[in-house]
């Protein structure tokens, strides 16, 4: 990642990585996203709300602005820049619940249906973990999974999360409509430093 600073306001950078940017979420990624909303994988394993709505876009828009104007969020478009105007949403990848006392904080992300499979994920959890640690100086960063999710849970093994447990029956899914056994993995400050 190149050397980036923390401007104010704690507005996030955007992040350059070999093939992705990623970019704040702003609105004018919303009609992109609302389009890439309609493949259940989505709402199987994340918590966004099912079926997927202008208004859960808007929602989404203002909790965004306001948890990173608070400091609490830090949320991210994955985007492939066709060049300096165009950029093409293939995801979502960010950091909610940071608790600053604590420096805590859990991660989550998506990748487009069409997208998958060729290392984005990868290169994006990288991205935000290297800028959580390093300009954030967040001590702990927790990543959870459903263990049905094999693609989710070995971007986290990539990233070098530790398995610290599985919740029973935590997850709720709108899909399978029944719930899933949640994994809880977390990358520590230390262990960062040591890759
Ligand atoms: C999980 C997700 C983000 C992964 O995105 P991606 O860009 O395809 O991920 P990457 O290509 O970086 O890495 C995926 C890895 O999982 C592997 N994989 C994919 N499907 C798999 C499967 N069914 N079983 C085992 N491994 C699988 C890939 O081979 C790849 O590993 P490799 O690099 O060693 O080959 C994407 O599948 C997604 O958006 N899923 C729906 C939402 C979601 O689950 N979010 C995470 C919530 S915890």
């Amino acid at each position: 990642m190149k050397k980036q600073r923390l401007p104010k306001k704690q507005t996030p950078p955007t992040l350059l990585g070999e093939r992705v940017q990623l970019a704040p979420w702003q609105k004018r990624y919303m009609e992109q996203s609302l389009h890439i909303m309609k493949d259940k994988a989505l709402f199987d394993f994340t918590n966004m709300p099912y079926p997927y709505k202008r208004k859960h876009g808007l929602d989404f828009l203002k909790r965004m602005r306001k948890g990173t104007r608070e400091g609490t969020d830090a949320v991210f478009a994955i985007v492939l820049p066709k060049n300096k105007k165009n950029k093409t949403l293939i995801g979502v990848c960010g950091v909610n619940k940071i608790d600053k006392k604590n420096k805590c904080a859990e991660m989550g992300y998506w990748i487009k249906k069409e997208e998958r499979g060729k290392g984005y994920a990868t290169e994006a959890t990288n991205l935000i973990v290297d800028y959580m640690f390093k300009i954030r100086r967040l001590h702990r960063l927790e990543i959870r999974c459903s263990t049905l999710n094999p693609a989710s849970k070995k971007v986290i093994k990539k990233l070098g999360g530790v398995y610290e447990g599985t919740l029973r029956k935590e997850k709720h899914s709108p899909i399978r409509k029944a719930y899933h056994d949640i994994e809880v993995y977390s990358i520590l400050q230390e262990e960062w430093r040591k890759r």
